[in-house]
């Protein structure tokens, strides 16, 4: 499902926002007039830097209670539910949340007597059959993986024309639901979810699997503070970009997240994406701020391939030296100069942890800093991001043509009068 965006200036509404929004006035709690209200001055607020639920702006103004908000947050999708009540093995309870691409349900598995999440996927994807085809190899290849940082994956299936995906359930929030008020996790938390998703990623990638599809949405927190990635090996429509790109006005999916050979549709899409997303990411969590912003996707997209990055920590000036060139690197437009291993992101991440410097990130600007010394003059080619930090700028000194030979003279002319000296004072 697109989300609407016609008026070109206001970002897609977040899933949760949208669901909200339409529920609320089903209800006749709130009047159209009045969540259009809400809506201008939560984009006001996100302007001045400070991201708020829509939700937290409809209680503060008193349109509804929280009581109201649970109920209406859990009310099932009747559609679906009604469909589905009878999905075998489980028993669908009530709806979670839902995305862009499907809604997420809270069920039990009768067999085993558990809770899991069920991420129904809508009839619409059931008719592309390379989509289907690629949904149930992914998560075939999912369900073989088994790691405390990756929201397990348990079944795949499809009934009365509605493909599934069952999954560990977690009972926390997303970090995108997280975000703290005044807009910017604190580099201490980011640093433990960083660590968390590059374990995550390290144990997908080394048994072939890419997520394609990093972003604060898809990482959920636990109550005792563990980071889960979610949606892994979840297949994604094809073309995300390119749809995207071609839906002037609409908003498929997020593209602020998106490496740029996503952008660009190559073929060959490997883990460094997800180091990509897993940068973009970070940088998000640390600024209040997506690393490029605009007014439609393709715009976005479009920045993600061209414009430097504003380093994260010109933005957030407390921000250490070390996490910021971390995740400089794993944001660099051209993957062969990003972390060429998410084992290697890990270390640097555990460096800045102990305090230390992050030695990949380090030679990586290092190098890049040389670079473009050398070819001083030169742009700085499109796929580098890199914007020296200033404690980094080496001094850069013009030196004339006549400087070395008067350097010499003027030895050689302190050596005569040492040498004179000397057979003066010998004379003497
Ligand atoms: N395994 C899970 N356990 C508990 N809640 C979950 C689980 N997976 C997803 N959710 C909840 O369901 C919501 C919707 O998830 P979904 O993956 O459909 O969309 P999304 O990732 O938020 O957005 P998008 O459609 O852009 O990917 C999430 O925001 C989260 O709150
Ligand atoms: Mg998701």
């Amino acid at each position: 499902m697109a989300t609407d965006a016609s008026n070109s200036n206001i970002p897609p509404a977040s899933p949760a926002d949208s669901f909200i929004s339409r529920v609320v006035v089903e209800a006749s709690l709130v009047s159209p007039e009045e969540l259009k209200a809400c809506a201008a001055k939560q984009e006001k607020l996100r302007k001045a830097g400070h991201q708020v639920r829509l939700v937290d702006i409809l209680l503060k103004a008193g349109f509804v209670t929280k009581t109201q908000v649970k109920r209406l947050a859990h009310r099932p999708d009747d559609t679906v539910t009604h469909s589905l009540q009878h999905l075998p093995g489980f028993q669908i309870m009530q709806k979670i949340g839902s995305g862009a691409m499907a809604s997420v349900y809270k069920a039990k598995q009768l067999s085993l007597d558990r809770i899991v999440a069920i991420k129904i996927l809508p009839k619409r994807l059931s008719e592309d059959s390379s989509f289907v085809d690629r949904f149930y190899k992914e998560g075939r290849a999912a369900a073989k993986l088994s790691h405390n940082n990756i929201v397990q994956a348990i079944d795949v299936g499809e009934h009365l024309g509605y493909h599934y995906f069952v999954m560990e359930y977690v009972d926390g929030k997303t970090v995108y639901d997280g975000f703290p008020e005044h807009g910017a996790y604190s580099e201490d938390k980011a640093l433990d979810i960083a660590i968390q998703m590059a374990r995550a990623l390290e144990h997908a990638h080394a048994r072939g699997l890419i997520h394609r599809d990093v972003k604060p949405k898809n990482i959920m927190i636990t109550k005792d503070g563990t980071a889960k990635l979610a949606d892994m090996g979840l297949a994604r429509e094809a073309g995300d970009a390119e749809a995207a790109a071609a839906e002037k006005g609409r908003a498929y999916g997020t593209p602020y997240y998106i490496s740029p050979e996503q952008v660009r549709g190559v073929e060959d899409v490997d883990f460094r994406a997800d180091i990509y997303s897993l940068g973009a990411t970070l940088y998000h969590m640390v600024t209040g701020r997506v690393p490029f912003e605009g007014d439609t996707p393709a715009e976005i997209m479009h920045k993600h391939l061209r414009t430097p990055l504003t380093p994260p920590d010109h933005i957030n000036t407390s921000l250490s030296t070390g996490f910021g060139e971390v995740v400089e690197r794993a944001l660099a437009k051209n993957r062969d100069r990003r972390y060429q291993s998410t084992s290697d992101l890990l270390l640097d991440l555990e460096m800045v942890r102990r305090g230390e410097a992050p030695p990949q990130a380090h030679s990586g600007l290092n190098n890049q800093l040389l670079a473009n010394l050398a070819t001083e003059g030169a742009e700085v080619s499109d796929d580098s991001t890199y914007m020296p930090h200033p404690a980094q700028i080496l001094p850069k000194l013009p030196m004339p043509g006549y400087v070395v030979p008067l350097i010499i003279a003027l030895v050689v002319e302190f050596l005569i009068i040492v040498a004179l000296l000397g057979v003066l004072l010998a004379g003497g």
